[in-house]
């Protein structure tokens, strides 16, 4: 057992914080800055494990990223411009790095090798690899993981795709090739996912139309683009900030303000869920940074009743099943999980990852292929001991977990938290809870 973390029952979290810069937004940021003529100024990075390999990997390949100070400085290459010849470009965990960047070598005149971690090297790569073959990406490998040699064109062809599963990578993917090739590419998404390469493409001066038909959006993003270097202020991540507000919901007596979050419509299903289960949050201070809407939210305690969790809002929530998987845990009454299909291939199976911890935990739960059904009684028993399965998500939603629950709970391999979450048990550490090495 490596980096077990202890989070015991603690009551009273109080404080006003900030969280790390949203992990989205951040590979983002990097990805648009070396595409960009000039440079790019980004405050409020993420400098976690993820951001950090996709920053390494675009430096790989030609890009100048660096830190000044607090803030990262990207100088850019412009489109198609990424032409240094790594052999092998690491993501490490992260499924988010290694899809947009697949989108993003397509249209270089480059040739590598895409690794990653344990992980990484099981989650699959054919739903960005097949509308990339079709637009001219050459993939060498065994099936569709990692590891895979990609080689890229300067002849991309434009293409019209219906993505066929709910994902923002796969969307992105395809538009950040579109970049390169001449032409109109067409993204069409049935089921609206997180828009943050729509926003940001339009902020370094992409030319973007969006459709909308009834369920359908067509996203046209045109070929050739010239894209400018840019100021970008990223904003705390809402993905993050969950796991603070779950604390403070299930840890009587709390009130905490999470400042500058991310408030896009298209991340806010876990807290409107919340909302729904009579959980006391305030959006305030709502604003607009880059773009994005961002916002401060306060969170208070207090009694939280099972709901129906349905389908539609999956992708509005897609990270946050297993803190909600939590929270239900504390709530009195059903509630039930519904469209988790997604969950299967994350960083882990986190639909089988988190029922295990639950019933680990005493908790009263059921899944099914993609669903998921807790019955909570207002008290969890706790003292589980929980592996992690190289799950950032998975580590932090039981720590959750463990400082409500009556006995503690011990999470192993605590360590994999830093791919997203640096800092995490710290800051917890500060709000009041009880969380120890060990
Ligand atoms: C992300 C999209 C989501 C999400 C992931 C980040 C992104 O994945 O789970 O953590 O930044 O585009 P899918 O696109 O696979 O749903």
């Amino acid at each position: 057992m490596s980096d077990p973390l202890t989070a015991s029952k603690s009551t009273s979290l109080q404080g006003s914080l900030n969280v790390p810069g949203d992990k989205s937004i951040s590979h983002r940021a990097l990805i648009l800055g070396a595409l960009a003529t000039g440079k790019t100024h980004i405050t409020g990075l993420l400098e976690a494990e993820d951001v950090l390999a996709t920053g390494k990997a675009l430096g790989a390949l030609g890009a100048r990223v660096e830190q000044q100070g607090k803030s990262w400085c990207v100088t850019g290459r412009g489109t198609g411009g990424l032409t240094a010849r790594p052999d092998t470009l690491d993501f490490g965990n992260s499924g988010t790095g290694a899809r947009l960047m697949m989108g993003v070598i397509a249209g270089q005149d480059v040739r590598a090798t895409f690794t990653g971690d344990e992980s990484l090297s099981q989650r699959p790569m054919g739903r960005v690899l097949d509308p990339l073959k079709r637009m001219g990406l050459d993939v060498e490998g065994a099936g569709d993981t990692l590891p895979l040699t990609l080689t890229g064109t300067p002849d991309l062809l434009p293409i019209d795709y219906e993505v066929p599963v709910p994902s923002a990578q796969v969307k992105s993917a395809i538009l950040l090739a579109g970049l390169h090739a001449p032409g109109k590419t067409t993204v069409i998404e049935t089921r609206p996912t997180r828009d943050h390469t729509e926003r940001m493409l339009r902020h370094f001066g992409a030319k973007l139309t969006i459709r909308r038909d009834g369920t359908r959006t067509a996203i046209t993003v045109s070929g050739d683009a010239e894209l400018e270097g840019q100021d970008i202020t990223v904003p705390g991540d809402p993905s993050s900030a969950a796991f603070l507000a779950a604390s403070a919901v299930v840890t009587q007596g709390s009130q905490i303000t999470i400042e500058g979050v991310l408030a896009n419509p298209a991340r806010t299903g876990f807290y409107d869920t919340l909302k729904e289960m009579g959980a006391k949050i305030e959006f305030t201070n709502s604003r607009d940074e880059c773009g994005e809407p961002v916002a401060d939210i306060r969170i208070m305690s207090g009694p939280l009743t099972g709901v129906r969790v349905p389908a539609q809002r999956a992708p509005s929530m897609i990270d946050e099943y297993p803190v909600l998987a939590v929270v239900a845990a504390f709530a009195q009454g059903e509630t039930r999980m519904e469209g988790l299909g997604e969950l299967r291939i994350k960083e882990s199976d986190r639909l089988a990852a988190t029922l295990a911890g639950l019933i680990a935990c005493g908790v009263d739960a059921r899944a099914g292929d993609d669903w998921l059904v807790i019955r909570g009684t207002g008290m969890v028993a706790g003292g589980g001991q929980i592996e992690t399965h190289m799950d950032h998500r998975i580590a932090m939603s039981f720590l959750v977990l463990g400082l409500g629950a009556k006995a503690p709970v011990v999470i192993e391999n605590a360590g994999i938290i830093a791919t997203s979450f640096p800092g995490f048990a710290k800051l917890m550490r500060g709000l009041g809870a009880q969380i120890e090495s060990g």
